[in-house]
């Protein structure tokens, strides 16, 4: 029987789970009963999600948990965080304590600039291309006069139109090259609206526009985080021996790839915890910052550390493009109290509070890897959803752990020993 279909997006929410449990499933009541489970019993609230993208047929839970105590250029935080893995708010909550006795996270927004482009082919002469931009180059900017209005209140707009010559890399290729600040919004909306009219003013016959799109590659809305102690107040035995480790670890990420990625990764467990909760687009942050760790051409490390005159410096320069209104920010109900828990941050505020999630979280992976090793905390943590999975009560539960304490966990250890219970 063909698995294929037409029409499917017409379908009720309950013809559409009933297709699919009787064509994917083999216990189809089972299959019906488990998406229904997650429906939420307020119908507004749901009708709300099911409107968000096509084809909804039910919600995805994902745990929201909270790090306390961050204190990020002399104000105290509680960071909201949406995430699976089990040690990261954990890790984030730990770090934060640790750093907010010693001066706490100190922030700089470097540049907060965006960038759309109108692609596009010519193959008549250059410098004729050159006047005819020249000459359009006022009209380009009044044909998104309706549209920048309101962002020009906010401060914002088009702040640079310029055409660019990629001839070099491909034959007959210009595109122009849209600069923008979008303030407080992330903007994607707006960015592409403006290349859209762009385009069509800057068309004519001998002008192929190819697409109009923004980028996600935003080196120049970038965002640092950082602190520092003396080497003393690192806070392990021999903090010498061990910060001089840390150091090396870093050097490590800055040379090689393989290392740098898995570095980076757990930079992001932090960043994409709080891009999640806030309602921001994490595929356009992570496409963003990995691009930007390759910038000179080979992929390295987003953060960077040193030790100097007895003081260890530990920070992250990374680049993100946030909204704190518009998009999800505004509808989803658990993005807006997210927001209103971090003091309804401008944009600017929430590059820096996630900036330093993300560097928290590498300084929490980077100092179990340079002393206990990963695994002790990971899997004291993954116990518990080995536990779960076991279908452990929680009184189960409380023996396991207990057993644990201080033990190296494994998950066949934590099978023989739940085992030995049910014996
Ligand atoms: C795991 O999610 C993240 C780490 O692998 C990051 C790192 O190795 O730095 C622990």
């Amino acid at each position: 029987m063909s698995k294929l279909i037409t029409g499917f997006s017409k379908f009720s929410k309950e013809e559409k789970m009933n297709w699919l449990a009787n064509t994917f499933f083999d216990d189809k009541k089972t299959t019906v009963n488990t998406l229904k489970q997650y429906w939420n019993s307020d119908k507004k609230l749901q009708k709300l999600h099911d409107d968000f993208i096509e084809n909804t047929i039910t919600n995805f839970y994902m745990p929201y948990g909270v790090a306390p105590n961050f204190i990020i250029d002399d104000k105290e935080y509680v960071v909201p965080m949406v995430v699976e893995e089990s040690s990261v708010v954990a890790a984030a909550s730990l770090v934060a304590k640790f750093w907010s006795t010693r001066g706490g996270f100190k922030t700089t927004v470097i540049s907060t600039t965006k960038i759309g482009q109108v692609h596009f082919m010519y193959k008549g002469n250059k410098a004729d291309l050159q006047d005819y931009f020249s000459s359009k180059k006022d009209d380009l900017y009044k044909a998104t006069a309706s549209i920048t209005k309101n962002m020009e209140k906010r401060g914002g707009g088009i702040l640079n139109i310029e055409l660019k010559d990629k001839t070099a890399q491909l034959d007959n290729y210009y595109q122009l090259h849209i600069t923008f600040e979008t303030v407080d919004s992330m903007g994607a909306n707006f960015i592409n609206t403006c290349l859209e009219s762009i385009a069509k003013a800057f068309k004519k016959e001998d002008i192929e526009i190819v697409m109009s799109i923004l980028s996600n590659y935003v080196p120049e809305c970038l965002v640092r985080a950082e602190v520092s102690c003396k080497i003393e107040d690192y806070g392990t035995d021999n903090p010498e021996k061990y910060a001089q480790k840390f150091y090396q670890a870093i050097q490590i990420a800055k040379v090689e790839p393989h290392r740098a990625v898995t570095h980076n990764k757990g930079i992001m467990n932090g960043i994409d915890a709080v891009v999640l909760a806030t309602g921001n687009d994490f595929r356009a942050v992570e496409a963003g910052v990995h691009a930007y760790a390759s910038k000179n051409g080979h992929y390295t490390s987003l953060t960077d550390c040193e030790i100097k005159d007895g003081v260890f410096k530990f920070w992250i320069e990374i680049p993100l493009a946030l909204g704190t209104v518009g998009g999800m920010t505004g509808i989803h109900p658990m993005a807006k109290l997210s927001l209103e828990m971090l003091g309804n941050p401008s944009s600017k505020e929430l590059m820096s509070i996630m900036a330093t999630a993300g560097l928290a979280q590498n300084f929490a992976a980077l100092r179990a890897l340079t002393t206990t090793g990963i695994q002790h905390g990971h899997m004291k943590m993954h116990l518990q959803n080995i536990l779960t999975q076991l279908g452990a009560s929680d009184d189960e539960k409380a023996i396991v752990t207990k057993h644990f304490d201080g033990k190296t966990v494994t998950h066949s250890d934590v099978v023989a020993k739940f085992n030995e219970l049910k014996e």
